[in-house]
């Protein structure tokens, strides 16, 4: 059996976490590397928001940040440009593997065909059920009794990568849109990081739609 933490290629556990706003999913993965559950560094936090708590958290745990705003037109003529300077920073360290941690924008083809099958998102449903924003609102109002958590690889169908972890979450009759997200988010903050490590420890494929973990067995 192989062992989880066996240490990958050092460049190759370098991430580069996107964040938007509040940060939790973040701080989980920021939690989980200091913990060692996973064996990663984060290399670089990058926010389109100067004002998004996450950028704190970062900076509390001594990771270096750098905001782009996308709103700076001057700078960021066009959606591609803004990709380019996102590249650009991550590439310069070397990053392996992006993560989107409630970053709030689309990618274009420039940042995609920069990171072929080496960006990962956390969304906060059940997936293909509910994509978009307010998935814990969709999912609540349908009036689904399972909703979840799903860790995807990123293309350029919004949220439709292929799928990576999923871990579902009941509703609960009580539930207002409130308790069930506080659910599902404490799954997430589980699930990123594992799904983190398993893309970390190298040896699957995508095959279609489909993710294949690496075969462990001995
Ligand atoms: C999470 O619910 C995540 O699933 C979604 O955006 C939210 C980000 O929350 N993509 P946080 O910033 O990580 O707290």
């Amino acid at each position: 059996m192989k062992d989880p933490q066996t240490p990958p290629d050092p460049l190759a556990r370098k991430l580069g976490v996107l964040i938007s706003g509040r940060g939790s999913n973040l701080q989980a993965i920021i939690d989980a590397v200091k913990s060692r559950r996973l064996n990663a560094e984060i290399s670089v936090v990058i926010s389109n928001k100067s004002d998004a708590a996450g950028l704190r958290r970062a900076e509390d745990a001594g990771i270096p940040t750098v905001v782009l705003d996308h709103r700076d037109r001057a700078t960021f003529a066009t959606r591609e440009d803004y990709d380019r300077e996102l590249v650009r920073e991550l590439k310069v360290r070397q990053v392996r593997l992006v993560c989107l941690a409630g970053f709030m924008r689309l990618l274009t083809k420039v940042f995609l065909d920069a990171f072929p099958n080496a960006i990962v998102n956390i969304h906060p449903s059940l997936l293909p059920a509910f994509p978009g924003t307010n998935a814990q609102y969709q999912a609540w109002e349908h009036g689904t009794k399972w909703t979840g958590a799903t860790v995807h690889l990123v293309n350029e169908e919004l949220d439709g990568g292929a799928i990576v972890m999923q871990e579902p979450v009941p509703v609960l009759d009580g539930d207002d849109v409130d308790t069930l997200s506080a659910r599902i988010l404490e799954r997430e903050h589980h699930l990123y990081p594992l799904a983190i490590q398993l893309l970390l420890n190298g040896g699957w494929r995508v095959e279609g739609r489909r993710f294949v973990a690496a075969h462990h067995g001995g």
